[in-house]
């Protein structure tokens, strides 16, 4: 990330108590990133990454709790450098008369409104970073669409545009940042017991991680606006 040392980036994991966030904190913070932690619940946050530099409890469904959030992360450690945003959730119902309005603006709210709030708050970070980064985590269920899915995979594309959007925005206005979109089939912390198993596919948390290593070392060119699936287990 051009002249900044490592210990000087910054990087924000919104959505971080989950395996996955905390893989990828452990990570970044391993190699020296100053890494904060974004949660809805301060005492999961505490418990579970207090190997951060900093936890702060915001909740990203509400644009004005976000707005505030960059102002402290601002005032704290100045911009930022890179956004992994984490916050998901999972909705199905049966067939396409089973997908409740409600599962829909649960799912647009938790996916869709956080990830909105987030990019705007910190954009101008991003493009103002010697090597800005965002990435999401996408669905293989965006490809496949299915009446029981309709609501999550519908919300979730709605994601990948909006991560488009923005790399196209870095395109024009910031030749050294990346947005960046993972694909999997399902996450998980545990390692299968043998190949074939009924974790066959999942993506391990690890490799989340070490994802996030190799996009924030990437050429920018090479991965802004790439769509990529993360190897699953055997
Ligand atoms: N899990 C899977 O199998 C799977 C499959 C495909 C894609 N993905 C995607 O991968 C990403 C990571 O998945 P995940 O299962 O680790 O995510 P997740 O558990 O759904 O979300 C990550 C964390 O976000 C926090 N959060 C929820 N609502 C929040 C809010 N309003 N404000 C602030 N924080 C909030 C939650 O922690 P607190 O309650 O402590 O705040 C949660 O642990 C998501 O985008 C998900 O859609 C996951």
């Amino acid at each position: 990330m051009g002249q900044r040392t490592q210990s000087q980036r910054t990087v924000l994991v919104a959505g971080a108590t989950s395996a996955t966030g905390i893989a990828i904190a452990r990570a970044l913070a391993d190699q020296g990133f100053r890494v904060l932690a974004v949660g809805s619940d301060q005492q999961r946050l505490d418990e579970r990454l207090n190997f951060v530099t900093a936890r702060y409890q915001a909740d990203l469904g509400d644009e004005t709790q976000v707005e505030h959030l960059a102002q402290r992360i601002h005032a704290d450690y100045g911009p930022i450098d890179a956004l992994f945003h984490l916050v998901g959730g999972w909705r199905g119902g049966k067939g396409i008369t089973g997908q409740s309005t409600e599962d829909y603006e649960y799912l647009h709210r938790s996916v869709m409104m956080t990830l909105r709030h987030t990019t705007k708050a910190f954009y101008q970070d991003l493009v103002d970073s010697p090597a800005g980064r965002l990435a999401i985590i996408s669905s293989q269920a965006v490809a496949t669409p299915m009446p029981s899915n309709a609501n999550y995979g519908s919300v979730k594309a709605s994601a990948e545009f909006w991560v488009q959007a923005v790399a196209r925005a870095f395109s024009k206005q910031a030749p050294n940042a990346a947005a960046a979109i993972w694909v999997v089939k399902a996450l998980t912390d545990q390692l299968p017991e043998h190949p074939g198993g009924p974790l066959s596919g999942y993506t391990h948390v690890e490799s989340v991680a070490a994802a996030a290593l190799a996009l924030i070392t990437a050429d920018p060119a090479t991965v802004n606006g790439r769509r990529q699936t993360l190897p699953g287990l055997e």
